[in-house]
């Protein structure tokens, strides 16, 4: 019996290391095996223009929306001597940027409405 049930407990955990596998392989964007950053109109401007000076990981690391990365990018360019974006690949990179890269939604779920929660005894007295 024993031998029976380790057979059907490894044969259900490959199947569920199967699901997670495949389930992470087509859940992410796809990304470009040299840079990581994630394939999506404008990523060759990003690659082109923003992985000369430092690694691309600094890009897919960061989050931000288009004004936040629009003023990493006056910043580099005043103080770490980015060049000038014509105003067309500017407009393409943040695109890409505020599109592949913008600031996680929370993971935090609603709270319960009050009607659905127990009675709470800490809950201050009312007055
Ligand atoms: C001329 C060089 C140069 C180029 C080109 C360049 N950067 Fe940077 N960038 C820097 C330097 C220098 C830093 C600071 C690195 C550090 O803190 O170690 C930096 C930092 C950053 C940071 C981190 C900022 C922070 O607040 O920590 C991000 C994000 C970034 N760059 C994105 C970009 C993007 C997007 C582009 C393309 C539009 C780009 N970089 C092109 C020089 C450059």
């Amino acid at each position: 019996m024993a031998r029976a049930r380790s057979w059907v407990g490894r044969v259900l955990l490959i199947a569920a290391a199967v699901a997670g596998l495949t389930a992470n392989a087509s859940g992410g964007p796809e990304l470009d095996p040299d840079t990581g950053l994630v394939l999506d109109a404008g990523w060759e401007l990003v690659r082109a223009h923003c992985t000369v000076c430092h690694s691309a990981r600094l890009v897919t690391q960061n989050r931000g929306q288009r004004q936040t990365w629009q003023h990493m990018i006056r910043w580099m360019q005043a103080t770490q001597g980015l060049w000038p974006l014509d105003a067309d690949t500017e407009t393409r990179i943040l695109d890409y940027l505020a599109a592949n890269y913008a600031p996680a939604a929370s993971g935090r779920r609603q709270p319960l409405p009050p009607e659905l929660l127990p009675p709470n005894p800490y809950a201050p007295a009312k007055p």
